[in-house]
């Protein structure tokens, strides 16, 4: 196992970013920075024994940083916070108390708002053990930092394994009652971006998703998707029934584990190449993004170039008290737990 730091690039405010490379004995390869906390590439062989790319991302900060690519923004394999996807209207209430935070998606708060976790700089640790090599980054969200209250300490640790998991533990406390949800916003192309992601097989460990409106807010009903283009409930493939809905998928399904076990959320994979990326989390939620919106770059990306599946609460869960609640109070620790596991069949 090995670890190596080098300098990724310097911020508009002068902090300077670091790419960290995690290698495990069997060559697979996870590429993250401090600048957001975000997974820039994750390499891994094929069954031919070929190394790619699986994620998508870039090899510069100042692409990440560039107006082309903020423009349309997709926060490639980022970390999202201080709440992941949505907040109907931007409005929190919290203890009675209103907070608006910043509306940048329709009329809806997204990831944070205008500069959220994804943009930030972390305090990173290196951590190099016998079973794992390790990555701990830490952010302090101040006290109305993007009009969320309570000042939160919030700690991020990587966990590339020998057995080819990465873990992603989170954790956070606060000083006064917020809210708190964080997700990794990887999307993942497991033919190393040879072709876009419809020919991927697809499975998710749930029946059942949060109907939404027409700005993804969940109008509260859970339905079973038997029998509906949504149904993975056993493997398909992406691409079968995505020309049946206008933006290909996007959407959230409870993963029915209230008491926060770990539980299996999903497996993508790649029939050509062999390659697989099952989910496992103690969250009550899973989303899964096609990247409709991804924008083309260059030659690069655009439309289903990638697959997010996020682990997380259930989008705007402080409007709906009847969900899996997302408030952090004084003296709590929030704990959330993601593995990726990697693997390739013969
Ligand atoms: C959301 C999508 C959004 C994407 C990029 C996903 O988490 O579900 O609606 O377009 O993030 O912001």
């Amino acid at each position: 196992m090995n670890i190596k730091k080098e300098i990724f690039g310097q911020c508009p405010r002068g902090e300077k970013a670091f790419l960290f490379t995690l290698v495990n004995p069997n060559g697979i390869t996870v590429k993250i920075t401090n600048y957001g906390a975000i997974i820039t590439a994750i390499e891994m062989a094929d069954k031919k024994g070929k190394k790619e790319n699986i994620a998508l991302g870039f090899r510069t900060l100042e692409e990440y940083l560039s107006a082309d690519y903020l423009a349309n923004y997709p926060y490639f394999g980022a970390v999202c916070g201080r709440y992941c996807n949505r907040i109907a209207g931007g409005k929190l209430n919290i203890d009675g108390v209103d907070y608006r935070l910043f509306i940048n998606n329709g009329p809806n708060h997204l990831h944070g708002g205008q500069a959220g976790f994804d943009k930030m700089i972390w305090t990173p640790k290196t951590i190099d053990m016998p079973d794992f090599v390790g990555l701990e980054l830490k952010y302090r969200s101040v006290h109305l930092e993007e009009n969320y209250p309570g000042n939160l300490d919030v700690t991020i640790l990587y966990k590339l394994t020998h057995k080819n998991e990465l873990h992603i533990e989170y954790k956070a406390v606060t000083d006064r009652t917020t809210v708190v949800n964080l997700t990794n916003h990887t999307y993942f192309n497991l033919n190393g971006g040879e072709e876009n992601i419809l020919n991927h097989q697809l499975l998710i460990n749930s029946k059942k998703r949060t109907v939404t409106d027409s700005n993804l807010i969940p109008t509260g009903e859970i339905a079973d998707v038997t029998n509906t283009p949504f149904d993975f409930s056993t493997t398909k493939s992406v691409g079968a029934d995505i020309g049946l809905l206008p933006d290909g998928y996007d959407l959230n399904y409870p993963l029915g584990n209230a008491d926060k076990k770990m539980v299996f959320a999903g497996k993508l994979s790649e029939e050509e190449t062999g390659r697989s990326v099952s989910v496992f989390t103690n969250e009550p939620g899973l989303q899964i993004y096609t990247g409709y919106y991804i924008p083309s770059l260059g030659e690069r990306f655009g439309r289903y170039s990638g697959f997010a599946l996020e682990t997380q609460h259930y989008p705007d869960s402080p409007n709906h008290p009847e969900f899996p609640s997302t408030e952090l109070k004084p003296g709590d620790v929030y704990k959330s737990k993601t593995t990726y596991l990697f693997e390739t069949t013969k």
